[in-house]
């Protein structure tokens, strides 16, 4: 599907986003593991998280839908059911990275998982490299690819140090992690902690101190089972940060965007555009924050001109989603802006080195990408025209608000790949410009 996005007047109101993906993931995951019942508000309904909700089921988990609600009946720690056939990921790279951390320790009992073309080509030898580790099993196609078994066995604990800074790699190995006496992650710099703090929350101990290098070294084990009765996911810092960008970019705007989630460990694109000089207002988590409840924040966000930033290594994993947008604000941004450090953009949904410079290049930018980032010259505006969304939400995303704040437009190749995170977005922007 083909979607036209005009140059805009301002953008204006109140907004409340969709519940966050990430959250919604992992509290469905979490409740599954638990043996009691746990009541999701504020669940994402986007096509990632429907994919998790099904798979659940496949493992004999109910979930039941109730308007924004979503209510999980959970198996216990040891429960999962072996299902028929293959569990269908779907587009999830967080379903497909996290659920084998549960499945790893289910006792002789085996699960296949695959997903769309786009799943097949997302590394998992990253996590069946430590699952392996703690004695479980996975058969991957190439070693290193979906589809893929993981053969429930027996786990142990390890001190396990993230080659990648991977928060959907940490979430795996901290799950198994619940079933050994004891297990470390190490992150050399930190990344979204939303896993620690539901495990939290649900009972589990999880010890989590800082490293003098600045990582973080996280502790979880001897879990008894989980339960917690109700979770509120906070909106979705990830896709409000379109709106913010469209909002800063189509002169004259001024958005209220309402309980947008602000932990630090997911907040890196806000500090990054303050830096860049964005009308952006709202209380953001303290760095190093860690309770267990999810903050969140209204954010105030006004129009205005933009400086260049170089956005730095230890930054990516808190920004990792929105760096696309990065790109496209410093296209309007007064000098050169640079993402560095940021290879693992390369094994997203898309190639998004790849797609971002091609993507916006087309539009008029200036822009360079490189090994492990890009490099963007503010040239005050864009064009336009044209942009293909590669399958990849993000980048649909990104060009309809590419158009918005364009001189011509921009027709988005494929829109409807923004389902995956963010079906709700063409009728928030009709409303907020209406
Ligand atoms: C996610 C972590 C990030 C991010 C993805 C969601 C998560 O991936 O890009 O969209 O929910 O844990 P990595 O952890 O692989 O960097």
């Amino acid at each position: 599907m083909n979607a036209r996005f005009s140059p805009s007047g301002p953008l204006r109101g109140r907004i409340c986003v969709a519940g966050d993906k990430s959250i919604s993931h992992r509290a469905a995951i979490i409740g599954a593991m638990a043996p009691g019942q746990m009541r999701i508000g504020n669940f994402l309904d986007a096509a990632d998280t429907r994919s998790t909700l099904d798979a659940l089921r496949a493992l004999g988990v109910s979930a039941d839908v109730h308007g924004d609600d979503v209510v999980i009946a959970g198996r216990g720690l040891r429960g999962a059911r072996a299902p028929g056939g293959a569990i269908d990921v779907g587009n999830a790279g967080t379903l497909l990275r996290l659920l084998p951390g549960w499945l790893a320790f289910q006792h002789e009992r085996s699960f296949t998982l695959d997903g769309d073309d786009s799943i097949r080509r997302r590394p998992v030898d990253r996590i069946a490299e430590p699952l392996g580790r703690m004695g479980g099993t996975i058969d991957a196609r190439q070693g290193r690819f979906a589809p893929f078994t993981v053969h429930g066995a027996a786990l142990h604990g390890i001190e396990y140090e993230l080659p990648v800074a991977s928060a959907q790699v940490k979430s795996c190995v901290l799950l198994a992690g619940l079933a050994t006496d004891s297990t470390t992650v190490i992150e050399p710099v930190p990344s979204r902690d939303h896993t620690e703090r539901l495990l939290m929350q649900a009972g589990a101990a999880v010890r989590r101190e800082a490293s003098p290098s600045g990582g973080v070294r996280t502790t979880v084990g001897n879990a008894g089972e989980l339960g917690l009765e109700r979770v509120e996911v906070p909106g979705d810092v990830s896709s409000a940060a379109f709106l913010i960008a469209a909002g800063v970019l189509v002169p004259g705007s001024r958005l209220l965007l309402e309980g947008v989630g602000v932990n630090w460990t997911r907040a890196g694109f806000l500090r990054i555009i303050q830096r860049m000089g964005a009308n952006v207002l709202g209380e953001l988590e303290a760095v190093g924050g860690f309770d267990p409840l999810e903050p969140v924040a209204d954010l105030d966000v006004r129009s205005g001109p933009l400086g260049a930033t170089t956005v730095e290594a230890h930054e990516v994993p808190l920004a990792i989603d929105e760096l696309p947008l990065v790109a496209l604000l410093g296209c309007f941004a007064e000098g050169e802006t640079v993402v560095q450090g940021a290879a693992e953009l390369r094994v997203k949904e898309s190639d998004r080195i790849a797609t971002v410079v091609a993507g916006l290049r087309a539009l008029g930018a200036e822009i360079e990408g490189s090994s492990d980032g890009l490099t963007v010259r503010g040239t005050g505006g864009l064009r336009g025209g044209r942009l293909h969304a590669q399958g990849d939400h993000r980048l649909a995303l990104l060009g309809a608000v590419a158009g918005l704040a364009s001189r011509e437009g921009v027709e988005v190749v494929g829109m409807q790949a923004a389902a995956v995170s963010y079906p709700g977005f063409a009728g928030d922007i009709a409303r907020l410009v209406a």
